[in-house]
Formats: C-alpha cells, sequence, structure tokens
C-alpha cells in the first residue's frame, strides 16, 4: 500500500539520523517534507505555519528528527512545534519502549505540567498542571490493552503523596479502568521511587503509566540504564481510528534532542531514528499499535 509520510527533519543532528532512518523505508512511498525548526525560525521568525499543520494531519505519520537550537530562547521551538503537534494532533500516548529492560512507557502527552497554563511577572511564576478523567482514562486504558499483549503487570507512578489533587484524579481514574482489566496486576510507586527502582531493579517494570512530566523524566532515566539515548524511539499517537482527528496517525521521533555540539562529526548515533521508523511502520501495519 502506498503511503505519505512527513518528513521534518529539524536541527542539529536531526537531518543526518533521519537520512539513515529512511533508507528504511519502502523507497515508494512519497515523503512530504516540512522545513521547521531553527533554521527558518532564525530566517523568518516562523515555527510552523497552519497549513503545514494541515499537511502533515493529511500524510499518514510524522518522522521528526529533533527540534532545538542554543540560539533560539528555551520554549520557542518546542511549544512551537513539537507540543503543538503533539496538541493540536491529538496524539495523547506517547510510547517509549525499552525491548533490552523488558519496559514500555505509556506517557499522557497532551496535559499536566506541559499545558502551557501559566501566569508570571517578576517575583512570582505559576505553572499549572491540567489533569481531566478524559485524557487519563483513555491513556489509562491504552496502557491497559497493552499490559493485555504483554506481561499483564502495569505500574503507575505519581506524586500521590504530595500532588494531591491531581494525584488523587489520578488514582480515581486508573483505579476505575483497572476494574475493566481483572487479568492485570497493578502496583502503584510514587516517582521518586520508581526512579530508584528503575535504577537498581528494572525486572520489576513492564508497562509504566505515568503523565506528561513524570513520562518525560523517566523515560531519559530508563534510556540511561538501557541502551542509551542513542538508542531510545518514541511514537505520540492517537490510537484508536474511529476518534482520531485526522488521517495522521501519529509523530514518530528519537527520544533524544538536536545535540548541536555533534551535529556533522559523524558521531551521532541513528538507532534511535531507526527505531522510530520502526514503530512507524508497525503503527501503519497494525493501524492500531493495540486492539
Ligand atoms: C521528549 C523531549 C520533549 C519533551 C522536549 C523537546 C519538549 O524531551 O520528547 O522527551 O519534553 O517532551
Ligand atoms: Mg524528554
Amino acid at each position: 500500500m502506498s503511503r505519505r509520510i512527513a518528513v521534518l527533519a529539524g536541527d542539529g543532528i536531526g537531518p543526518e539520523v533521519i537520512a539513515v532512518g529512511l533508507e528504511r523505508l519502502d523507497p515508494s512511498w512519497e515523503m512530504v517534507p516540512i522545513d521547521a525548526g531553527a533554521g527558518r525560525y532564525l530566517r523568518t521568525g516562523d515555527t510552523i505555519t497552519g497549513s503545514e499543520v494541515d499537511a502533515i494531519r493529511d500524510c499518514d505519520a510524522l518522522l521528526l528528527g529533533a527540534v532545538g537550537d542554543p540560539r533560539v530562547p528555551d520554549g520557542v521551538l518546542e511549544r512551537g512545534i513539537l507540543l503543538r503537534l503533539r496538541r493540536e494532533l491529538d496524539l495523547y500516548v506517547n510510547l517509549r519502549p525499552f525491548p533490552e529492560l523488558g519496559i514500555v512507557f505509556v506517557r499522557e502527552n497532551t496535559e499536566g505540567l506541559y499545558a502551557g497554563v501559566g501566569e508570571c511577572d517578576e517575583v512570582h511564576a505559576f505553572e499549572t498542571s491540567v489533569n481531566t478523567r478524559t485524557a487519563i482514562q483513555r491513556t489509562a486504558g491504552y496502557a491497559f490493552r497493552l499490559a493485555r499483549t504483554r506481561g499483564d503487570h502495569l505500574t503507575w507512578v505519581h506524586k500521590t503523596n504530595v500532588l494531591t489533587y491531581a494525584g488523587g484524579l489520578w488514582r480515581a481514574v486508573v483505579e476505575d479502568v483497572s476494574t475493566s482489566f481483572p487479568e492485570v496486576s497493578v502496583d502503584y510507586l510514587h516517582v521518586d521511587a520508581a526512579a530508584y527502582h528503575l535504577v537498581r531493579d528494572p525486572g520489576r517494570f513492564d508497562v509504566v503509566l505515568t503523565d506528561n512530566l513524570f513520562g518525560d523524566v523517566l523515560s531519559d532515566l530508563a534510556a540511561g540504564v538501557g541502551d542509551g539515548l542513542g538508542a531510545a524511539a518514541s511514537a505520540n499517537l492517537h490510537p484508536d481510528p474511529q476518534t482520531r482527528p485526522q488521517r495522521c496517525v501519529g509523530l514518530f521521533e528519537p527520544v533524544h534532542g538536536s545535540a548541536p555540539d555533534i551535529a556533522g562529526t559523524g558521531l551521532a548515533d541513528p538507532s534511535a531514528a531507526i527505531g522510530a521508523v520502526e514503530l512507524l511502520v508497525d503503527a501503519l501495519e497494525q493501524e492500531v499499535a493495540v486492539t
């Protein structure tokens, strides 16, 4: 089946690792290059336009290298491109497999402290974590279905002893979803304890369900325990075709950043980009990663 893939190679080592990843795709597939990232921002002041987002929606998937550059203020490219695409395409699951550890992270990908809600002046800064039943429920549902295809074991991670509002809602929703999956054994860990156990005893984990920021941090930690950031790939998915708001099934990317310090030196490891291409091909083959 012929496919159309949007390719946003981005900054730093992005283009070189994506070039290697693309060699793994069927050469008959159409590639739609998206010129976005630091180079364009510094040239034009734009991150990505609505019509480019629409062009991505009309592709089967988006492959992204990395965005980020020390010449661009923090957040401009991250929020302007990557987080915008995750939100606007409603890619609510961030799936991060670590096959070498037998662990897969299911990270809620649209809310939490990534929601961009807050305010500041010279002496105050408020950053609000957004948590909705709908978002927790659909992410948890995906994680439990995934657990059923693996070892029937799920660990969910939060900080319910301190973040009592968000943690309380997460607990209520995860417990509610778990009643539909009686065969899946459920474990809960506070995020600090989860960090400790990931280093000391990664074998106790299988599917790990967590919120946006905890998932960001713990997945880098797992990469450090496992084969390194050079090998970690991720899939940002809207897994259900019935509710998916577009043709595009997801955004596939290495977990690593743009590493401008080694760009062009030949040192960049393309394994994560190859892994991202494999996740992309898998998602298109299955159409839904989990059914
Ligand atoms: C990741 C990255 C992004 C995130 C950054 C680049 C915004 O660290 O995909 O893990 O925090 O989600
Ligand atoms: Mg990260």
